[in-house]
């Protein structure tokens, strides 16, 4: 159990409001998460990507609870800046070396806020013609109006704030910590 003391070691003093999903609760749904991706891909050759650097936790434990062979990459995007308000512009930095095609590639998200992220990517990787293409996200604020069709794993709902920790950051801070905190 984190103590507010604990807590605020790890934040350096800053604010978290609440802690929103617990390392308990986290590592829970990411086990079932991982059953239900082991499920889905009874055959054919798995390829797991994902975002950076969001999703880079959420990914570590993933994949270790996906019971069939697979390979890891990762794809380097940027739409936010220092901003907490979506930009509504996605810029690729680093592209997968891994080949795609006849691939079934489940992209790892940290988050799902307009969805303008996921739908200029799955742009992006449909044009490589994998086997198939599924979006895994841990969180999904379902925001937006035409939510892209790829989006088949969802952690959890999240509220309409801030999140922080467990990969996900604000201004490249607090990505650390093991539970996913609102932001004062
Ligand atoms: P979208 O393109 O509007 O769906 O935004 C998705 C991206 O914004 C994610 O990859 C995150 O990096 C970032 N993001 C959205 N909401 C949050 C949040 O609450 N905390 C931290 N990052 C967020
Ligand atoms: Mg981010």
């Amino acid at each position: 159990m984190l103590d507010i003391a604990d807590i605020t070691r790890r934040t350096g003093g800053r604010t978290v409001k609440s802690i929103v999903f617990d390392e308990e609760t986290i590592a829970r749904r990411v086990a079932e998460l991982g059953r239900e991706i082991t499920d889905a891909y009874p055959d054919g050759e798995l390829l797991v990507l994902g975002l950076l650097k969001g999703s880079f936790i959420f990914l570590s434990d993933l994949v270790r609870q996906i019971h069939r062979p697979l390979q890891v990459d990762f794809l380097v995007a940027t739409s936010y800046g220092n901003d907490t308000v979506s930009s509504g512009r996605v810029r690729l930095l680093y592209d997968p070396e891994t080949e795609l095609a006849g691939k079934h590639i489940v992209l790892v998200e940290d988050i799902i806020d307009t969805g303008t992220t996921m739908k200029r990517l799955t742009e992006v990787l449909r044009a490589r013609h994998p086997g198939s293409l599924a979006i895994c996200t841990l969180l999904d604020k379902n925001i937006a109006p035409e939510p892209p069709e790829a989006v088949r794993f969802v952690g959890f709902p999240a509220p309409p704030a801030f999140l922080v920790g467990y990969g996900l950051d604000h201004a490249e801070d607090f990505r650390h910590l093991p539970f996913i905190a609102d932001l004062e």
